[in-house]
């Protein structure tokens, strides 16, 4: 008998549970999950120790929460449990025993230059101290002590924030690829520096145990579409601009009305601009066989800015309004732990024998 399975190349991606989906989640990163499924043998995870590694204290009382929410975002939206290996990271624990055999030859010193670490650190160090007069000046002292460190003189880094987990973040990433022996990972360009840790920890490890047991995966850049939030920042929860994949009807009108458009365009028939538009943002992702006449006639000050929410308002809840009913019906119906279970159950085929093969070259065994 043929074995579909076996032929299709392996890919692994992972998100951490940080709460309910929003749009930007899923133009970004979730859709194309959902388009992978078929031509992949795909495994995708909940990071949820991922999701430990910066602010532990206030983060772990929604794990467990944020996965389950997680697990029926992500079917509401499409993804099928039965066509992809779909897991919780934790469930699969020798993504932590690979975790620790990969810091053995990590060097430290290449952590502290990932540029990743560097901007999350300032920004969730930003974040805590929103407000506060001493954050930025705090938040530059902390970046320069770890350039500083990163520059050879060894200072300590005072924060703390810095945690060992946050720090060795690509560490368990990269982990999480080895094992399966992924051929592919789909990211996005912000998690290009973590791929190219995870490629050189491949080399790194086959070359001081002098075994070919890790492969290099590849990054699998699909179309992404950077989604504006509603301010017209990048859409993201720490903005506070976000909209649910699953955005009750009344809310979502709210959110629309309150879009910025073009602030130079103040009267109706004022020739608007486009291009830097969030309502006409959204409507390139909803609506995009009426983007040509709508651009033409904002050009052309022959189309008011509530008009154009009003259309996109019809359009957007057309969209979401299924997903919020997909959704509600798998509230009702769907055994999460169960999918979890099964998932890791598979994933642990898999990654036990890797480690195995992995502690075996390294010496332990
Ligand atoms: N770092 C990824 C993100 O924040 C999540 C992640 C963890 C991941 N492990 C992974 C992605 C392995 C791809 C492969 O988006």
């Amino acid at each position: 008998m043929e074995d579909n399975t076996q032929k299709k190349e392996r890919i692994v991606s992972g998100a951490r549970p940080t709460g309910r989906l929003h749009l930007g989640n899923y133009w970004g990163t979730i859709r194309n999950w959902v388009d992978l499924q078929d031509k992949y043998d795909c495994y995708f995870f909940v990071a949820d120790w991922h999701a430990l590694t910066t602010g532990a204290e206030e983060k772990s009382a929604k794990i467990a929460d944020n996965t389950r929410d997680m697990v029926l975002d992500l079917m509401a939206v499409g993804l099928d449990m039965e066509k992809c290996v779909f897991f919780r990271q934790s469930d699969v624990k020798a993504h932590a025993e690979l975790n620790l055999l990969l810091s053995m030859i990590m060097p430290i010193n290449q952590l502290l230059r990932n540029p990743t670490f560097k901007d999350q650190l300032r920004e969730f160090y930003n974040q805590k101290y929103k407000g506060q007069e001493a954050s930025k000046k705090d938040a530059e002292g902390v970046i320069r002590q770890l350039a500083d460190a990163a520059g050879g003189e060894a200072q300590a880094l005072q924060s703390d924030m810095a945690v060992l987990g946050f720090l060795g973040y690509p560490v368990l990433m990269a982990a999480d690829i080895m094992i399966y022996d992924a051929k592919y990972v789909p990211i996005g360009r912000d998690q290009l520096p973590h791929l190219e840790i995870t490629r050189e920890l491949v080399r790194r490890f086959n070359k001081t145990f002098k075994a070919k047991v890790f492969y290099e995966p590849q990054p699998l850049f699909t179309k992404t579409a950077i989604v504006p939030g509603l301010d017209g920042r990048k859409m993201s929860k720490s903005y506070d601009n976000t909209i649910s994949i699953c955005e009750e009807p009344k809310s979502l009108e709210k959110k629309i009305k309150k879009m910025f458009t073009d602030p130079k365009k103040i009267k109706a028939d004022d020739p608007g601009h486009p291009e830097g538009c969030v309502v006409c943002a959204f409507h390139r992702l909803y609506n995009e066989a009426g983007v040509p006449q709508i651009e033409q006639q904002c050009l052309a000050g022959q189309r008011g800015c509530g008009n154009c929410k009003k259309e996109l308002i019809a359009i957007m809840e057309a969209a979401i309004g299924k997903v919020r009913e997909r959704r509600a019906e798998l509230e009702k119906t769907v055994d999460i732990d169960r999918i979890l279970e099964e998932g890791a159950k598979k994933a642990a085929i898999i990654a036990n024998a890797k480690v195995r093969q992995a502690s075996k070259a390294a010496g332990i065994i």
